[in-house]
């Protein structure tokens, strides 16, 4: 295989993107990141610098821009492509469902356009679980599920992102295409230097859960306690965000490797499921202190329990999921920590 091989990373400064950034380079590769900070800072480019010792390669540049974007594709010849810049908050996706469309669909376009032009052969998609929406019989999915009617314009994205890429790969282009489909990533890499970065009134589990910990939050609710599963709340599959950067480095490796052309995809979860009260009281036993925290309201749109057979990510890709689900948590309150520690503004 090529050494010193470019790997554009489009989003590379935001939460998955930057955990990639670090393990594309300790793999040997060098990737070029393309990002504009609109939901990410500058400090999370010197958090992974601090982690692998050394420069990035960093453009600020909208990757909507198909000008600007030319221009990085004739500055440097791209062996492959990892697609992550999006807007991802499913409430706020609602909201305003043209701002989602408009991204999440047009940086894609913009990618594929130019990986067609520059003839860039390996193109990574970061796609997601909700694809699947509410499993009809099973909990566990796998990529043979059918993915059903999106409940949110940002699920619709996914779907339509997919189905952009795969009718690409059927009009006569030498685009190879590999979809992950993530489950729930949480968890910060394990220096505390990068992490997801508290940007807002955090909607997911983790965020709010560790700053409800740090008393940022008053208190943490749990949406749900009648869910048809062990204890009432509902299951995920919670993924270390550093086993998700691996994933894409053996997907960039296996991709490379192919022939022909397709459209692959791939589940990346750990196989299983946990609640959210066992995730509260692990991040109570690893943090060493009682949360604050009260059940409430089923939130709609919820799926009861879902996690993925993650069979297909270790046949084909030679991957699993290697941290547990206390490692995530005790790398994300240790994240959270340091965070704020070294931030006088936090957003
Ligand atoms: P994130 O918001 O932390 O990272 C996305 C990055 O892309 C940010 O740094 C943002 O500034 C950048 N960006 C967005 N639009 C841009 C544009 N037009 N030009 C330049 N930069 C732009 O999100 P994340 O959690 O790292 O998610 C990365 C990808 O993974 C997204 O496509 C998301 O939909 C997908 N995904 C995320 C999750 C999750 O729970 N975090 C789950 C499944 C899939
Ligand atoms: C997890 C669990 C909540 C907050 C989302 C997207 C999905 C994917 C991953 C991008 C649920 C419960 C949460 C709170 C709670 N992202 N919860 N109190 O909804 O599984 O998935 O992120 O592709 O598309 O939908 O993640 O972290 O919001 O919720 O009880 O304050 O925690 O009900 O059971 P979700 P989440």
């Amino acid at each position: 295989m090529k050494q010193n091989m470019h790997i554009l990373v489009t989003g590379g400064a935001g939460y998955i993107g930057s955990h990639t950034v670090v393990e594309l380079i300790n793999s040997g590769k060098i990737p070029v990141i393309v990002d504009d900070f609109r939901n990410s800072d500058p400090r999370i480019i010197k958090g992974v610098e601090e982690i692998v010792q050394q420069k990035v390669i960093f453009k600020k540049v909208d990757v909507c821009d198909l000008n600007a974007m030319r221009k990085v594709f004739e500055e440097y010849s791209f062996d492959g492509i990892i697609h992550f810049a999006a807007y991802k908050a499913v409430g706020e996706s609602v909201q305003e469902p043209l701002m989602y469309y408009n991204n999440n669909l047009n940086s894609l376009l913009v990618c594929l356009m130019l990986a067609k032009e520059f003839e860039v052969k390996n193109f990574l998609f970061s796609s997601s679980c909700t694809v699947y929406g509410e499993p009809e019989s099973s909990p566990v999915v796998t990529e043979e599920s059918p993915v059903l009617e999106a409940n949110s314009p940002y699920g619709a994205t996914k779907q339509m992102c997919e189905r952009i890429l795969a009718d690409t790969t059927k009009s006569g282009t030498n685009i190879k295409v590999l979809n992950l489909r993530y489950f729930n990533p949480i968890g910060a890499h394990h220096s505390g230097f990068i992490g997801e970065l508290p940007i807002g009134r955090p909607n997911n589990l983790l965020p709010y859960l560790t700053q409800t910990g740090a008393g940022i939050l008053e208190e943490l609710t749990v949406f749900g306690s009648d869910y048809n599963t062990d204890d009432g709340t509902c299951v995920r599959d919670y993924i270390h965000v550093s086993d998700l950067a691996d994933a894409h480095v053996k997907g960039v490796d296996w991709l490379m490797k192919q022939e022909g052309v397709f459209n692959e995809v791939v589940n990346i979860g750990t196989g299983h499921g946990a609640s959210v009260l066992e995730i509260i009281h692990t991040f109570e036993k690893v943090a060493n202190l009682k949360l604050n925290w009260k059940f409430g309201e089923r939130r709609a749109g919820d799926v009861e329990k879902i996690y993925a057979d993650a069979s297909k990510a270790k046949s084909l890709l030679n991957w699993t999921a290697n941290r547990t689900m206390e490692d995530a948590i005790r790398d994300a309150w240790n994240w959270e920590q340091k965070w704020r520690n070294e931030t006088t503004d936090n957003h």
